[in-house]
């Protein structure tokens, strides 16, 4: 009796201090925090393991159903394997959506009268956009996706493509509403830029990736815009037609699911997708269709590491599939 009690408490004791980790990933583990520069205490690395194999497993089985042809996007491990799902939202989803105070600024879209829009639309290929840039450990993606919508406008008037400074509009949005590497919004950045008379460049005031004090130098402008633009909520026909006759469009989506995190390649859907708990701010640089699957072309800001390149195709026409539509914007050049 007492040996069969002793044991199970052994047995208790030890399932508490080591996780039954899969020891066939031991070799993967290493090789994972190897890649990704990562090293951490005992305590945290079993915390850490546990949360990366649960993600392996997930990417795994998503892939394998990928392959019996139940989804139209596949996943890949990366350098977010060791965060939960609520820890990442927390560092990498600054994106504070706002629809009343969006409703009342900026002027009101009119649709065109445009009825053949082309069945795609790429507007790197003509030289719109800037490389991919990296966030890293601040709540930015509003600044990343209005300068990227600037960079295009002012390239569509100049014909110079500029790197506009990210880090201008961390620190200096604050009293439009936004707050750095908490949160913001992209039409408080433009509406910062239009009010300031300019935005820097990448070059004269480079991206820190925190909060700084606001160090705009007019010396160093590098664009200007005369306004902004809400396209009507939630009409995906509209943006369409923004995308394709402006160039890039600020978007707000919801990008707090797994996959989205783990993304890699194809069109993405993810039923558990939000249209209007928007939490990432991303651009939208073109669209086009595989086959039957329509997509918008979306530049992120997690690097070229990330999802295509540092891309993600998303479903287009899909009922505003996580609310791509909902708050989408540009800037008037
Ligand atoms: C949203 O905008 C309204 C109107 O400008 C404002 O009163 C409210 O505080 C804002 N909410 C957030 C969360 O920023
Ligand atoms: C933007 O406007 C300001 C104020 O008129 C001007 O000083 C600046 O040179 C402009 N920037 C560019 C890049 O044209």
């Amino acid at each position: 009796m007492n040996f069969y009690l002793c044991l199970a408490s052994l047995c208790l004791g030890l399932a508490a201090a080591i996780p039954p980790f899969d020891r066939a990933l031991d070799s993967q583990w290493h090789q994972w925090k190897a890649q990704h520069g990562k090293s951490y205490e005992a305590n945290e690395d079993s915390l850490r393991r546990a949360t990366w194999e649960k993600n392996l497993k997930m990417i795994e089985r998503h892939n394998q159903e990928y392959s019996a042809g139940k989804h139209s996007f596949q996943l890949r491990m990366n350098k977010f394997g060791d965060m939960s799902t609520e820890e990442f939202k927390q560092v990498m989803n600054g994106y504070k959506s706002n629809g009343s105070q969006r409703r009342t600024k900026g002027s009101l879209y009119r649709e065109s009268l445009l009825a053949q829009l082309p069945e795609s639309v790429d507007w790197r290929e003509k030289g719109y956009v800037t490389p991919v840039k990296e966030q890293g450990d601040c709540g930015a993606c509003w600044s990343f996706s209005a300068v990227g919508a600037i960079e295009g406008q002012w390239f569509r008037k100049t014909g110079k493509l500029v790197s506009l400074s990210i880090q201008n509009l961390i620190d200096c949005t604050i009293p439009e509403g936004n707050n750095g590497c908490d949160g913001g919004f992209m039409d408080n950045a433009f509406q910062y830029v239009q009010d300031n008379g300019g935005i820097d460049t990448e070059e004269c005031y480079p991206y820190v990736a925190q909060d700084t004090e606001c160090k705009y130098k007019p010396e160093c402008s590098g664009a200007n815009i005369t306004g902004f633009v809400d396209i009507p909520s939630m009409d995906e026909r509209a943006l369409m037609e923004a995308v394709a006759t402006v160039g890039p469009i600020s978007v707000g989506i919801d990008s707090a699911n797994p996959s989205f995190k783990f993304y890699q390649s194809g069109v993405y859907y993810e039923p558990d997708c939000s249209s209007s708990q928007l939490d990432h701010g991303v651009l939208v640089v073109g669209y086009g269709s595989i086959g039957k699957d329509e997509y918008w072309i979306v530049k992120n800001s997690w690097g070229e590491a990330w999802g295509d390149n540092g891309y993600i195709l998303m479903a287009k026409d899909k009922d505003n599939h996580c609310g791509i539509a909902t708050e989408a914007s540009y800037p008037k050049v």
